[in-house]
């Protein structure tokens, strides 16, 4: 492997790739509800200290494995640990690939007011659907360069100039202040147990950790990038952005509530978004324009993260099965087609079909965001920490002794991954089994 891979043209545009898989519905749509669920500022406080002691060391070490194992996730793990059946993973992250692509994509496109009858109309879900993975095969069938790495870069520029202009309009509402207090001033009497595992919970899969998608965007990165600093600014952006988001929408939530005597429903859960936003937006002036830009938005982050998503399981396609780009996303096309096609219906004429005592989407939604993502991390940090040396770990962290990183602080990394994060990820993942 190696030699004739692609990899990213410049460092700006390996950060922006990265982010555009860390920054997605996550930021826009399912944090600012859990906050609103678990109090405001307590939770953003626990959500940082979660990042930077838990996820962050498994997200460094994610990028590690990929930038040392130069290959998809399957191939990496055999690779690095000959002879065990630590490949495994690969198969794991593959199909959690699949199925996290098929439950996101109903969730791609713009709903708007129309939500309820949206999701339960018999074909328009799956037309969207079918729309959103095209694009998105569309651009990964580019190549890392022009299309992973060129489209995360004018979209995630996009996305900020837009997500902006939405908390500018937010912000200038009458009332706007109280959101603004509710998201900063923290409530230490909301902070349970709960809270903070749904903090961690969320800082996973904010940042695409645990399921291969930064190991694949990392097996295309040059030898010489700074691996922590590279992962410090991405979360930095991720979470940057996860707070713009929330500016965007809960001060506007607020205002809006305010103006009309109303409670502001910030812990409305899901629905936050796709039912109490169009709300919001209607009851504001300028509230169409803001609609527009903020729906642009959402399914902009959208992209780039499914486009990271599918990449896991299209270089696997071309690594394993010897398959072209081009045939490779034709395949991933038709295998994600499958499962989106069963969770965009799984609101209307599936609805009575269930698995587990789930709906479909609810099934796809549980075991990848609630079991898959935190097993997949689980299972990266015991490799990173256990199975890999210690001297090859503090070897690709340092670049060899290279980067003046301080020794301590690369310990400090490596034994939060060893020891820290493997018992903290293990601890959430008991309390929603058990739970
Ligand atoms: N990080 C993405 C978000 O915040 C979601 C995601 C999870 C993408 C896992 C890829 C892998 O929306």
């Amino acid at each position: 492997m190696g030699k004739n891979r692609e990899t990213f043209g410049s460092r700006m545009g390996m950060l922006l790739a990265m982010a555009g898989s860390a920054i997605g519905l996550g930021n826009i749509w399912r944090f600012p509800y859990t906050l609103g669920e678990n109090g405001g500022a307590a939770f953003l406080l626990l959500y940082v200290l979660m990042l930077v002691f838990i996820c962050l060391p498994v997200m460094i070490s994610e990028y590690l494995l990929g930038r040392r194992g130069e290959s998809n996730p399957f191939r990496t793990f055999r690779n690095l640990a000959p002879g065990s059946k630590w490949y495994w993973i690969g198969w794991s992250l593959k199909y959690l690939a699949n199925a996290v692509t098929g439950s996101l994509m109903s969730y791609g496109a713009d709903y708007g007011d129309y939500f309820q009858a949206f999701i339960s109309n018999p074909w328009k879900p799956l037309l969207y659907t079918m729309m959103f993975l095209g694009l998105t095969g569309l651009i990964i069938a580019l190549g890392v360069r022009k299309g992973i790495e060129r489209m995360s870069k004018i979209m995630i520029g996009v996305l900020f100039v837009i997500i902006v202009l939405v908390v500018i309009r937010s912000l200038t509402l009458p009332g706007a202040l109280e959101g603004v207090k509710y998201m900063f001033v923290p409530d230490f009497s909301k902070v349970t147990a709960q809270t903070c595992i749904a903090a961690m919970g969320q800082a996973f899969f904010s940042l695409s950790i645990g399921c291969g998608c930064i190991l694949t965007y990392a097996s295309y990165v040059d030898k010489k990038e700074n691996i922590a600093g590279s992962a410090g600014w991405i979360a930095f952006f991720d979470t940057g952005f996860a707070v713009i988001a929330g500016l965007a929408i809960i001060p506007a939530v607020y205002a809006i509530a305010l103006m009309n005597g109303a409670d502001p429903n910030v812990d409305a859960g899901p629905g936050l978004v796709f039912i109490t936003l169009p709300g919001v937006f209607k009851a504001m002036p300028l509230g169409g324009v803001a609609a527009l830009l903020f729906f642009t938005a959402l399914l902009l982050a959208a992209i780039t993260s499914a486009i990271s998503l599918m990449e896991v399981v299209v270089a696997f396609i071309i690594e394993e099965l010897h398959k072209s780009r081009a045939v490779a996303v034709v395949l991933c096309f038709i295998l994600c087609g499958v499962v989106g096609m069963f969770c965009s219906l799984s609101f209307g004429p599936l609805k009575e079909m269930s698995l587990f005592g789930l709906s479909v989407f609810d099934f796809f939604d549980y075991i990848t965001s609630n079991i898959m993502l935190p097993v997949g991390g689980l299972l990266l940090a015991v490799f990173a920490g256990w199975k890999l040396k210690k001297a090859n770990y503090m070897d690709e962290l340092t670049n060899g002794g290279t980067l003046g990183i301080p020794r301590w602080l690369a310990m400090t990394v490596f034994y939060l991954v060893k020891f820290v994060a493997p018992i903290a990820i293990s601890v959430i993942f008991l309390n929603c089994i058990l739970g």
